[in-house]
């Protein structure tokens, strides 16, 4: 006699398709809530391709909060329903549900979907950054310990601030000049591995002018969180004076021309900048006690070092001039007085503070 194999019928628990109802209609409502929302919220668009990678979050948002719902809710449910009774021994094995094929095709049906649908989605966007449509300017972004410094096009040399004009198709192309940084202005939603010997493309139109950050996102070093630098996006007339000023001037070295009234500095406002802006990289120990650049507590008489790391002879108007353009050598790059934010009464300020250090 065959035997007859009764198979149970699925038992998913009395409130399962109500549980689902409820599912659904959560999950609308969510998914209303998150694609109309202005997400990222208090993060303007600067620019495309900001408004395609909000979309792309937003939607991303949105699967989340439906498969969230699904998971949770799910697992909150067959908890409550599928409870060890009261009374049964702590080893009682729970109801085995076996062979759902709906339920198991649907599973795997849905999540696939999603995931076809995302990469498609994705892909799109990213292609359209890779592939250029008819960029009207190229600009190279540089990082170092601790800044950024852009190439233009028919400018000599480099400059401290980064300009882009409207409604201007712009390829900016990244890399580093030491350690790896990250290129990222938060605003057009761009961000770049800065890498040594390597150069990363990215692609936006600015639509909103403004003055935005251009931040390291990578952990580079002892003043990594100094690296934000201000970025300034203005009308096409506006960006024509600015470059053309760039490009009869002399690049990064600026233009050096307004005197600074060293006699007129104050050594407490100098220690207070010091420990402000100078202090990421300088100790005011002796030469030898470097953080990044050398220590300053003898720069004006030290008979090890007689000579600045320029090889200037040490006096006021030679440090000021050092704080004022900038220096580059073997132990690393000091920004110019523009990218540290430092005006002239400021760095009037500093040598009285460095000079003060150095006659004790
Ligand atoms: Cu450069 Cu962090």
């Amino acid at each position: 006699m065959a035997q007859r194999v009764v198979k149970p019928k699925t038992n998913l628990g009395p409130g399962f398709w109500p549980v689902t109802a409820f599912i659904a209609v959560l999950s609308a409502v969510m998914v209303y809530l998150v694609e109309t929302s202005p997400l990222p919220i208090g993060l303007i668009q600067a620019g495309a391709p900001a408004d395609s990678i909000d979309a792309l979050f937003r939607f991303l948002g949105a699967v989340a909060a439906v498969i969230f719902n699904i998971v949770v809710i799910y697992t909150i449910y067959f908890g409550i329903v599928f409870a060890r009774p009261k009374g049964a021994p702590p080893n009682t094995i729970g109801v085995q549900i076996h062979d759902a094929p709906v339920l198991e095709f649907w599973w795997t049906a849905i999540p696939t979907i999603l995931v076809v649908i995302l990469s498609i989605y994705s892909v799109k966007i990213w292609a359209d950054l890779q592939n250029s449509q008819g960029d009207v300017l190229t600009v190279e972004a540089i990082g170092y310990q601790f800044g950024f410094q852009f190439r233009y096009p028919k400018v000599k040399g480099l400059v401290n601030e980064m300009h882009l004009p409207l409604n201007t198709p712009t390829t900016i192309h990244v890399t580093s000049r030491d350690v790896i940084h990250g290129f990222w202005i938060p605003e057009l939603r761009m961000k770049a591995d800065m890498v040594p010997g390597l150069i990363n493309t990215i692609r936006v139109t600015p639509t909103v002018p403004g003055t935005y950050h251009i931040i390291c996102s990578e952990f580079c070093g002892v003043a990594h969180s100094a690296m934000d630098q201000k970025m300034v996006i203005e009308s096409q007339q506006a960006f024509a004076k600015w470059f053309a000023r760039q490009a009869g001037g002399s690049g990064s070295s600026g233009g050096g021309g307004t005197a600074i009234a060293i006699d007129k500095g104050h050594a407490d406002a100098g220690q207070k900048l010091f420990g402000q802006k100078c202090s990421a990289c300088h100790s005011v120990g002796p030469f030898d006690q470097k953080q990044v650049g050398p220590g300053l507590g003898k720069i004006f008489n030290d008979p090890a070092h007689p000579k600045l790391v320029n090889g200037d002879a040490p006096t006021p108007q030679n440090v000021a001039k050092i704080i004022q353009s900038g220096f580059q050598g073997d132990m690393g790059v000091m920004p110019s007085a523009q990218v540290n934010q430092l005006s002239n009464p400021d760095i009037a300020n500093l040598v009285a503070y460095l000079a003060s250090l150095s006659k004790k």
